[in-house]
């Protein structure tokens, strides 16, 4: 269910606690409570460059804008976790992949491991893309944005941008914007808007996450998606210094773009 009203700025008024350290830890995927407590006990976590120690351990700090250390490694305190990943090709969105590593393999262990509510641990992925799209990706471990994202109530815009075997055309384009029967849907989807980039490369904009839509789409209209990239969520783009294959947290306008109020 999505909440009424809700918005992930609301994450200050949830991340605004003090929490044991140990909690800390826990909140943040290092590792079961017992594993946490060694960490501690072993001297591997600083708070601003002070080695805290098993004395420490109920101490209970202000969450908000936390940066602590874990064996040397600086992290931020985040609940809930919204990040993005540039997803290079040859990953699958998956956890138990088939052919092709995992898109989790290319986030840190505790992004992996944190406690959530649901049956699956750690951040998903919201929504997927195929083992050979390329592009912007969300992550977190919030329910009710993941929900969000995908219900069709929402219809959040999602931006590709397709390399074509064969020439794309204004008739092509044209037939996309009006709609096209997908073999196993029974009502025709539409793409937001779908404009020729190059002879061979279009771009298109559609608000449902179907499985292979872009693909299907084009395939429909007579022509063939070679490559795919997503540059865009919502209002969101993938920022031009993020690498192929590297995360980083989303600020709070970044999200603002990808789920309006
Ligand atoms: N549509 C596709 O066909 N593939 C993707 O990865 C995303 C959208």
């Amino acid at each position: 269910m999505v909440r009424f009203g809700w918005h992930p700025s609301d994450q200050n008024h949830r991340s605004a606690a003090r929490l044991k350290l140990q909690q800390i830890l826990f909140s943040q995927g290092f590792g079961t409570r017992r594993e946490c407590s060694a960490l501690i006990a072993r001297g591997a976590v600083s708070i601003n460059g002070v080695v805290l120690t098993r004395m420490n351990e109920n101490d209970a700090f202000d969450t908000s804008g936390l940066v602590f250390s874990v064996s040397g490694v600086e992290w931020t305190f985040r609940s809930p976790a919204y990040l993005i990943l540039n997803k290079p090709a040859g990953y699958e969105c998956s956890h138990k992949p088939t052919s092709w590593p995992s898109v989790y393999e290319l986030l840190p262990e505790p992004l992996r491991n944190r406690p959530t509510k649901s049956a699956t641990n750690g951040v998903q992925a919201v929504g997927r893309l195929d083992q050979d799209t390329t592009g912007l990706l969300i992550f977190s471990d919030d329910g009710q944005f993941i929900h969000r994202m995908a219900s069709p109530k929402w219809h959040v815009p999602k931006r590709y941008v397709a390399q074509c075997a064969r020439e794309v055309s204004e008739q092509q384009l044209a037939a996309l914007r009006a709609g096209v029967v997908l073999n196993d849907e029974p009502q025709p989807v539409r793409a937001l808007a779908a404009e020729s980039r190059g002879a061979h490369e279009m771009e298109l904009t559609i608000a449902e996450g179907k499985y292979h839509q872009v693909k299907r789409m084009i395939a429909a209209v007579g022509n063939h998606v070679e490559s795919l990239h997503r540059p865009q969520i919502g209002s969101l783009t993938l920022p031009n210094d993020l690498s192929e294959g590297d995360w980083r947290w989303l600020s709070e306008d970044e999200l603002a773009l990808v789920a309006p109020r």
